[in-house]
């Protein structure tokens, strides 16, 4: 394998001495990309770009071309892949989100819920290998998957958009079920995380989108417990290389320090947090990834340089940020304001670093 030639975001990852705050953005290959777009009409599909290893490739390096401030990749594809591999049946209808033909909710079907075979993810791991093959050690490949608790959402409440009202009355009057749905997914997910690690990812970053809808109790429980279990069942090193975990839950400030304590590497945080305030409570525990919120970048150039500013004033001196939006970069986003968060990353981050 080609020898890494910037893995600025790695060390930063391991909160190690970087020349200045690395950065890549949630969701980085999407719609807001005019190429992107293009190369979803040739596909035909959303799930045709994931499902060929050509097309998540092409969409994969679309940002890292455009952009060359970005210190990683990030794997093009979903983290329905796995509920869709379980047989509930993954589609999508324009403009309307993802949604399953099966939901599990009748006893019979969860207890028939099963581990499955990997080949069915093949497409997904084939996508690694040939993504690290195009990178060719420009910047390193982050490999992802959704978390037990939000991957049983989608597949108790069938799409999303429900305020999850079916998997939390599950969790409350019959918990013996959902903790079978997530023991279950979390042992597919670290089979899931370790086959990508196998075919070339060099991170990896798990997605709990929708466990700051829970309570406090409830999180533990439900949530963090099987990130931990996650976690634990990494391989944390490949080709040599340490291989660093994320671990973002949206809408989780309230539980830095638990989720500092879980093992990860790295948190990954969304705009409500002050990075501060963040830093002081998990101490040298952890990495920080965030945290600027999405919304942003649908502004003006001057007020995207000053939030940079303020993000990276914030953090202040010394290692462990990674550069990152809060959540997701929306599909309205200017590209040329993107360029101006990286740009702008890019100039102010070094004095940080001295
Ligand atoms: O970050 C990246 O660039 C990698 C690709 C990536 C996608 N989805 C591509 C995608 C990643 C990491 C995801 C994760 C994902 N998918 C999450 C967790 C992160 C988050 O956003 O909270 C969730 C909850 C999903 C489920 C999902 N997939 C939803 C709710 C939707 C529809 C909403 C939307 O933004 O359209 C998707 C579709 C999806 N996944 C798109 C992309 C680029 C848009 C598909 C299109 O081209 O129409």
């Amino acid at each position: 394998m080609t020898s890494l030639q910037n893995d600025t975001f790695l060390r930063a990852l391991m909160r190690q001495p970087t020349e200045y705050t690395p950065v890549w953005m949630m969701r980085q290959a999407g719609r807001y990309l005019p190429e992107y777009r293009e190369s979803r009409k040739t596909a035909g599909s959303f799930m045709q770009l994931c499902q060929s290893p050509t097309f998540a490739t092409e969409v994969t390096l679309q940002p890292l071309d455009r952009y060359p401030q970005l210190d990683a990749a990030i794997l093009f594809s979903d983290i329905l892949t796995v509920p869709d591999a379980m047989g509930l049946g993954l589609y999508f209808e324009e403009g309307e989100g993802p949604k399953f033909e099966r939901t599990l909710q009748a006893e019979a079907d969860i207890l028939k819920l099963e581990v499955p075979d990997m080949a069915k993810l093949q497409y997904v791991f084939d996508a690694v290998s040939s993504i690290r093959k195009a990178l060719n050690g420009r910047v390193p490949l982050i490999g992802f998957s959704g978390s037990p608790w939000t991957l049983a959402t989608y597949m108790v409440e069938g799409k999303g958009g429900t305020d999850f009202l079916n998997t939390k009355k599950m969790g409350y009057a019959r918990p013996d079920l959902l903790h079978r749905i997530l023991d279950i997914t979390a042992q597919t997910v670290i089979q899931y995380l370790n086959a990508q690690i196998a075919a070339g990812a060099q991170a990896v970053m798990i997605f709990d989108s929708w466990g700051g809808a829970l309570s406090h109790d409830a999180y533990i429980e439900f949530s963090l417990n099987y990130m931990q279990k996650i976690v634990a069942g990494l391989t944390k090193t490949a080709e040599g290389n340490t291989v660093p975990s994320i671990v973002f839950t949206k809408g989780g400030g309230l539980w830095l320090e638990q989720q500092a304590a879980i093992g990860a590497d790295a948190l990954g945080l969304d705009w409500t947090v002050n990075l501060t305030q963040a830093r002081q409570r998990v101490g040298d525990q952890v990495a920080l990834q965030g945290n600027m919120d999405p919304a942003i970048l649908l502004s003006a150039p001057a007020a995207i340089e000053k939030e940079v500013a303020r993000i990276l004033a914030s953090y202040g001196h010394g290692h462990g940020h990674v550069f990152n939006l809060g959540h997701g970069i929306t599909q309205w986003t200017p590209p040329e304001h993107a360029a101006c968060m990286l740009e702008t990353i890019r100039a102010l981050s070094p004095q940080y670093h001295l």
